[in-house]
This record gives structure tokens, sequence and C-alpha cells, in this order.
């Protein structure tokens, strides 16, 4: 039986969750992967060159009420392992329409997905980690620059809900054993293949981000770590989210 530590990442198959795996293996961690489906199981695989040793997937719908609480209930009937870390990174929908001609589908769309999908992962996880007590669990979240920029209206609302979920964890987990993190993005990170071809940033060289945040320690808690220049990912910095 494996003494690692595993990382349950939340929405493993997409850009950043890629990166998020890369990074945890490593790091030296085992994965516990959300995928919707084996396709998606098989495309996460691929965009990590063929490796498939030391992650678990899971298949759930991570949009759902209900999704990540069922890996949960898997966990504690054994069917899938436990894990002491989260890196939550479910989203997708970028819609580049002005806010008068939001729909309210689409506005509904970003908020489920991009929102929802991560709040529901903190809900049942956190728990979860408490509970098992494990001295240096880390939760951490991927925000984008548009919550601030402002540029595209419903990814941009969909970022500043995140940001605000990100204050009140980091207020709730203060005094826990769970050590939260933001990571604030302000560049375009795709998974490697489709980084070349469109000329930006490789999930595996944004590993390099997630890596510092789980070596950090205690010195790093209810931090933004900021990446918004290329340079940010070698000279990882943070800056505390609530103002004392
Ligand atoms: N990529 C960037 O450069 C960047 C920059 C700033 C911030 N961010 C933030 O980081 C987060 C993740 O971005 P990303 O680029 O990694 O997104 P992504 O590539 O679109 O994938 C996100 C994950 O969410 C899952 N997902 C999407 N729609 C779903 C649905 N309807 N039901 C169930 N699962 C669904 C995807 O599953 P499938 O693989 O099965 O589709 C995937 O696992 C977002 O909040 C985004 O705003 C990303």
């Amino acid at each position: 039986m494996s003494t690692k530590e595993t990382i349950f990442v939340i929405g493993a198959t997409g850009n950043i969750g890629t990166s998020a795996v890369h990074a945890a293996l490593s790091a030296g961690y085992n994965v516990l992967a959300t995928v919707r489906n084996t396709d998606s199981a098989e495309k996460l695989f691929k965009n990590l060159g063929g490796r498939k040793e030391g992650i678990t997937t899971v298949e759930v719908d991570c949009v759902s009420e209900t999704g990540i609480k069922s890996v949960i209930e898997k966990i504690q009937d054994g069917k899938v392992p436990g894990f002491q870390h989260v890196y939550a990174c479910v989203g997708g929908p970028y819609s580049p329409l002005p806010l008068t001609e939001v729909t309210t589908q689409s506005l509904r769309d970003h908020m489920t997905i991009n929102f929802e999908g991560n709040f529901f992962a903190y809900r049942a996880t956190i728990p979860y980690l408490i509970a098992q007590a494990h001295p240096t669990s880390t939760w951490t979240m991927c925000t984008g620059s548009q919550g601030e920029i402002g540029e595209f209206a419903a990814p941009a609302m969909s970022q500043g809900a995140l940001f605000s979920l990100a204050n009140c964890a980091t207020q709730e987990l203060k005094n826990t054993n769970v050590r939260f993190n933001e990571v604030y993005l302000g560049l375009r990170v795709e998974t490697d293949e489709s980084a070349a071809l469109h000329g930006v940033v490789k999930a595996s060289e944004f590993a390099e981000v997630y890596v510092a945040v789980l070596k950090a320690g205690g010195g790093m808690k209810g931090q933004r770590v900021l990446v918004e220049k290329v340079e940010d990912m070698k000279n990882v910095r943070w800056v505390a989210k609530i103002k004392e």
C-alpha cells in the first residue's frame, strides 16, 4: 500500500487540472482525478504524455450538487483512496459579450460551471479534510484576472464570486489544519500540445506554481499567489487575501 499523500484534483481533465496533476506527480504525490467519463480520462492521460502511474480516476459530474459529495461517500466505503490535499479548477464557459447582451442562460452557465463547481467541491471536501486532521493539508483553487479586468462580463462575474469564496475560505480555515490558497492567474495556460499551437503557457510549465504552493509550508496560508507574468512561475510571489 502506498504511503504517499494524495491530491484530489477536481476538474482534472482541463487545462489547469492537467497542470495540477503534472505538479502533483512531479512533487511525489498520488492523484485522485475527477473525470466525466472514460473519454475524458483518456484525454487526461494523453495530455500527460501517456502517464497513468500514480493516478486514480473517479467518474463524477463536478457541476452536480451531489457529485463531489458522492466521491467522499465512496472513500468512506473504501471504494476509492482518500486524500490529504485538494486542487479545485472546474470551469469552462468564456463568453466575450458585454453586460447588456449576457443572456440569463449564459449567466447561469458561467455561474454554474465556473463558480458552483468549485463551491460544491469546497463544501464537500473541507469537512472531510478537517475530520482527517492531517497536519499539513492544503486546499488550492485557481481564479482568473478577468474578474479584476472586467472585459468579458460573464466570465468576470463568475471569477468575482470565486474571489469572494476565497476570502470566506481564508477566514473560515484560518485556525484549522487546512492551508487554503488562491492561485490568481493572469496568463493563458493550456495543455501542452494546445499551448504549443496557440503560443500560450504550457500546463507543464504552470505546474511549477503548484509545486511551489505545495512546498511553501505554513508561511503560505490564506494567500493569493500572483501569476501575472511568465517570470512569476519561477519566482512565486503572494499577498494576503484578507488585509489585517
Ligand atoms: N486556462 C487558463 O489560462 C485560465 C486562466 C485564468 C483562470 N482560469 C480558471 O481556471 C479554471 C479552470 O480553467 P480551465 O482552462 O482548466 O478550464 P477547462 O480546460 O475548460 O476545464 C475545466 C474542467 O472543468 C470540467 N467541466 C467543464 N464544464 C463541465 C460541465 N458542464 N460538467 C462537468 N465538468 C465540466 C472540465 O471537464 P472536461 O475536460 O470533461 O470538459 C475540466 O475538467 C476556471 O475557473 C478558469 O476561469 C483558467
